[in-house]
């Protein structure tokens, strides 16, 4: 597919097309999984020209790869930046970014509710090398204002976020970084979205980062990431934060895998989505439930804005019981379909409880800080009929 035309093309054609033609594989359909860990150069010229950049290609797998760069390429096209890179996983991604971007004494200023390990790499990684970890409500502006300092170098969150489904306001919170500080880099990791549901970046986000390990691999037997940018940026990423600090390298196995997963990406939200919000409307109306966090109900205090930058309102729901931490306990430990597992955008139903498993990198105390209650379940909607995940629900809510 050329440059000039990607744009004009669906979504859909472009998740099966983009960064590849076959014609340049001897026709094969699909890419060639090139596992190479190195590349023989024609002369010593042509070595030293890929080592210092003054000429393309690859010259090793820690930096580069073929079967990588149409991944790469594709995501790009999707996420509608100019370049990316695949990591070996979500966290290969956020910690190779914000160790390329970050230097002692920068603030990075961040939602003060964030996956587990996410949060664990800034309060208990970052901060002992003297970056300086501020958290605020970003649903909240005048929070965001009073913490912006000329000392901001990166603006983070998750929207909607893992694991109480908080929508942020991507135009809004960039909108405020740039008037604060045009060099300040909005970060937004799309994991639960996709871009088949959500693209940051034409909203004024610089950076877009992903555990591809979720719905863009889809089907649980893969951990992944990306980072998503402008071309200098994802170029300083990946010859520092990933060549030299983080050596988090995708193999050329794993790319093929999320190069097919992608194929399917939107048809499997439309799924997803669908019965999310099916079954969101179910837990509702249920006499077990206090509550239920879900964009997609129009009684969501974020249905409004979500309804804005979303085309869908996604696959995850949370929710707490009237009886709390037993209760989600004893439900729990009643599935028979859902399976209990941590990890999120799966074909199979997963249910998890964060405060035990995902954000247990916090502590207790932490925990309340942040908003992440004790008897919070997160459920990710699994692509099975609606029917069967909601049928099962009920019997262990106890019906
Ligand atoms: C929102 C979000 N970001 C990042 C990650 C980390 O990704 P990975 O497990 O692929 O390292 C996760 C993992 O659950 C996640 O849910």
């Amino acid at each position: 597919m050329s440059a000039d035309n990607k744009n004009k093309l669906s979504f859909a054609t472009r998740s099966v097309h983009a960064g590849y033609n076959s014609a340049d594989h001897q026709g094969s359909l699909n890419p060639p999984i090139y596992m190479t860990s190195t590349f023989a150069f024609d002369d010593v010229a042509q070595g030293a020209g890929r080592f210092s950049g003054e000429e393309p290609g690859h010259f090793y797998s820690r930096v580069s790869n073929p079967t990588q760069e149409i991944l790469e390429t594709r995501l790009a096209d999707l996420e509608e930046g100019e370049a990316a890179l695949a990591t070996a996983s979500g966290m290969g991604a956020i910690t190779a970014t914000l160790w390329t971007l970050l230097a002692p004494g920068d603030q990075v200023l961040v939602d003060k509710t964030l996956y587990g390990c996410t949060f664990s790499f800034m309060e208990h990684g970052l901060k002992k090398f003297g970056v300086d970890i501020c958290f605020a409500d970003f649903t909240d502006h005048d929070d965001i204002k009073a913490n912006l300092s000329d000392k901001t170098r990166v603006m983070y969150f998750e929207t909607p976020v893992n694991p109480n489904m908080r929508v942020i306001d991507i135009a809004a919170v960039s909108g405020l970084a740039k008037s604060y500080n045009s060099d300040i880099k909005v970060m937004v990791d799309n994991t639960y979205c996709t871009p088949a549901l959500q693209r940051p970046l034409t909203m004024g986000a610089d950076i877009v980062v992903h555990s591809a390990t979720k719905y863009l691999g889809g089907h649980g037997d893969l951990i992944a990431g990306a980072v998503v940018a402008d071309a200098e940026t994802i170029h300083q990423i990946r010859v520092f934060g990933l060549k030299d600090m983080t050596g988090a390298v995708i193999s050329p196995m794993t790319v093929f895998l999320i190069l097919r997963g992608i194929k399917t990406l939107q048809l499997r939200m439309e799924r997803h989505c669908k019965n999310a919000q099916a079954i969101a409307e179910m837990l509702d109306q249920h006499p077990a439930v206090d509550q239920v966090f879900f964009p997609g109900l129009k009684n969501d205090p974020w249905h409004q804005i979500a309804s804005l930058q979303m085309d869908d309102f996604g696959g995850m729901i949370a929710m707490e019981l009237k009886g709390g931490y037993q209760a989600a306990v004893s439900m729990l430990n009643k599935l028979k379909l859902a399976k209990l597992a941590v990890s999120l955008g799966d074909a199979e139903t997963l249910i998890q409880h964060p405060a035990s498993m995902t954000h247990s990198t916090y502590t207790l105390e932490e925990r309340g800080e942040h908003g992440i209650t004790e008897g919070l379940v997160r459920i990710s909607a699994g692509l099975e009929a609606v029917e069967d995940i909601i049928a099962d629900l009920r019997q262990a809510l106890g019906d």
